[in-house]
């Protein structure tokens, strides 16, 4: 076969989509693909420039212009390098700053014609692992693998706090989070283009309670069902 199959992950935020696609990656030697941070990089950039979120001319412009790169490294310990217009902003697309702005770009159409055509290219070969909201459904509508997976809310709250407290950002409040959780939930599946949603063929893994080697051992496993069946 001259290309290797695609796994595509999505999922709400904090169901561990990034964090088991690494270790799934890791463990078939594919490549990892986060397009989360595609979109973060470029309201980082849409925020640097201090454009407003309806200026969709000038969104569509930036869009339309800059190309976004990410660096993938093998060590699961280290983030993914992102880059935009010569910016290093691997640290600042995770801020709550971008976080709280990142839907609004990302249902902006011209932002997800541009974004999805740069991620099509990474597909072009397979071998890769991508994760987000719509790879499933849309990216990647032939991916061989496809898994929908999920959390409750206070489960992703909960994860989503930890993920602070070991980067030092204590205190933020648990109840806030869900709130801005269940807020980002309803704004990425509501939204006309592209929405979040399980794709029919999709696997859907429910992970309350299940550790991240179990969650990655389930989706290593549909892989290797797939392999079989060939
Ligand atoms: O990691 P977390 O779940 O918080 O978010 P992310 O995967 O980094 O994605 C950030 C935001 O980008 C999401 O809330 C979506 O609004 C948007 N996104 C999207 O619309 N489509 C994707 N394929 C990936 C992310
Ligand atoms: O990418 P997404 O927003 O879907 O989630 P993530 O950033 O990969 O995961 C959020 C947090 O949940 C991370 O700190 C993971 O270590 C943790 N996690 C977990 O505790 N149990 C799982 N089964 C999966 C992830």
């Amino acid at each position: 076969r001259d290309r290797q199959p695609i796994v595509a992950i999505d999922g709400p935020a904090g169901a561990g989509k990034s964090t088991v696609a690494r270790q799934v990656a890791a463990q078939l030697e594919l490549v990892y693909l986060d397009t989360g941070a595609m979109y973060r990089a470029m309201t980082w950039l849409v925020l640097q420039r201090g454009i407003t979120l309806d200026d969709e001319c000038a969104i569509a412009e930036l869009a339309d212009k800059y190309e976004i790169e990410l660096t993938p490294t093998s060590n699961l310990q280290s983030p993914v390098k992102v880059w935009i217009d010569g910016n290093d902003v691997t640290q600042v697309i995770r801020t709550p700053e971008v976080t709280a702005n990142v839907s609004a770009i990302a249902a902006q159409t011209s932002v997800r014609k541009s974004l999805v055509r740069q991620q099509k290219n990474w597909g072009k070969k397979g071998g890769l692992v991508a994760e987000g909201r719509d790879i499933g459904t849309h990216v990647f509508p032939d991916a061989e693998i496809k898994i929908f997976l999920t959390a409750s809310v206070k489960e992703r709250a909960r994860r989503r706090q930890l993920d602070y407290e070991t980067q030092g950002l204590s205190s933020i409040n648990l109840k806030q989070l869900e709130k801005d959780i269940a807020e980002r939930d309803w704004k990425d599946s509501t939204r006309t283009v592209s929405p979040l949603r399980k794709a029919e063929d999709a696997v859907e893994l429910q992970t309350d309670g299940l550790s991240i080697s179990e969650v990655t051992g389930k989706i290593v496993y549909q892989y290797q069902k797939h392999l079989s069946n060939l």
